[in-house]
């Protein structure tokens, strides 16, 4: 079947080198790509046809690398992100503003049938409480005065963590609508726990005990980068040629569980 074949596909990742971003490298292989570029701060060891080191919470670095890429991005992975061992303005820099200039840069010259994919997380399904708040975010283009805006709203903000990927859920709906005029789909992921480099940030910041009940109320075993990855590829593919707006949970039934009341909460307590 063709339509899930990335060979001729320009393909564009930020935050290849390690996790679920160097496992998509490897998935997206396997299914024939043949041009990928990373955008990362570190250079991926999986074999690439260009790297391009990028701090995605740089607005001069982000901008550096959309113009070295240029038109005629087919796929975009928005995969790059930090925990809340950083501080909150940093993890809303990489995780939502960069994420938000990196695409605004690409999208105007991305082909038709191309595909935005993000990475977003399980932690931003909480943003229907601050919808308002977050478009206000949305809204400002200057990269300086969602800086600034960020440190007015700390108290919202808190880490960061979780209203950073609350704005990529977000994000992923207001785009999707421009975004499909061109013909360009846009949907994210939504992980629970996934084995990464990154699992003992959040065991730091959200405690041993939320993380090993969020994976034993799931699928009872922890994520893998590559269960990741699969669901980033299809979501990037012609595959999924109708599908848009979506933040599609990939979280082993754990956000069911918790919607339908079958979540064990007596584990938390004590
Ligand atoms: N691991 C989890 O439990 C989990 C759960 C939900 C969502 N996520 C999300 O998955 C995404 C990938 O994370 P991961 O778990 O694979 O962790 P990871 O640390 O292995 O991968 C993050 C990647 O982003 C890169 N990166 C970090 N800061 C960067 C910057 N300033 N500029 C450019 N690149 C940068 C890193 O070098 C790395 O390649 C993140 O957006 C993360 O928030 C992870």
């Amino acid at each position: 079947m063709r339509d899930i074949s990335y060979a001729g596909k320009r393909v564009v990742l930020t935050g290849g080198f390690s996790g679920i971003g160097a496992a998509l490298i490897e998935v997206l292989r396997e299914l024939g790509a043949d041009d990928i570029t990373v955008l990362d701060l570190k250079e991926p060891t999986a074999r690439i046809e260009r790297f391009i080191t990028t701090d995605m919470g740089n607005p001069v670095s982000i901008d550096a690398a959309a113009s070295t890429i240029g038109d005629g991005v087919d796929v975009l992975f928005n995969n790059a992100g930090i925990a809340a061992t950083r501080p909150a303005e940093q993890v809303m820099r990489v995780n939502i503003l960069g994420l938000k200039r990196l695409t605004e840069r690409l999208l105007p010259g991305m082909k038709a049938g191309g595909a935005i994919v993000n990475t977003a997380s399980t932690a931003g399904n909480q943003w229907p409480g601050n919808l308002e708040v977050i478009r206000k975010l949305l809204a400002i283009q200057g990269w300086d005065e969602g800086v600034a805006w960020i440190h007015d709203q700390m108290p919202v903000i808190a880490d960061g963590y979780f209203f950073s990927k609350q704005c990529v859920q977000v994000y992923t709906m207001m785009l999707s609508r421009p975004a499909i005029r061109q013909g360009v789909r846009v949907n994210s992921i939504c992980p629970s726990p996934v084995d990464t480099p990154l699992l003992p940030d959040f065991r730091a910041t959200m405690t041993d005990k939320i993380i090993d009940w969020a994976i034993a109320e799931g699928a009872g075993r922890v994520a893998t980068p590559r269960d990741q990855a699969k669901a980033l590829a299809f979501l990037g593919s012609d595959l999924a040629s109708y599908v848009n707006g979506v933040n599609l949970l990939v979280d082993g039934g754990f956000t069911a569980a918790m919607t339908t009341g079958q979540v064990d909460m007596s584990a938390l307590a004590g």
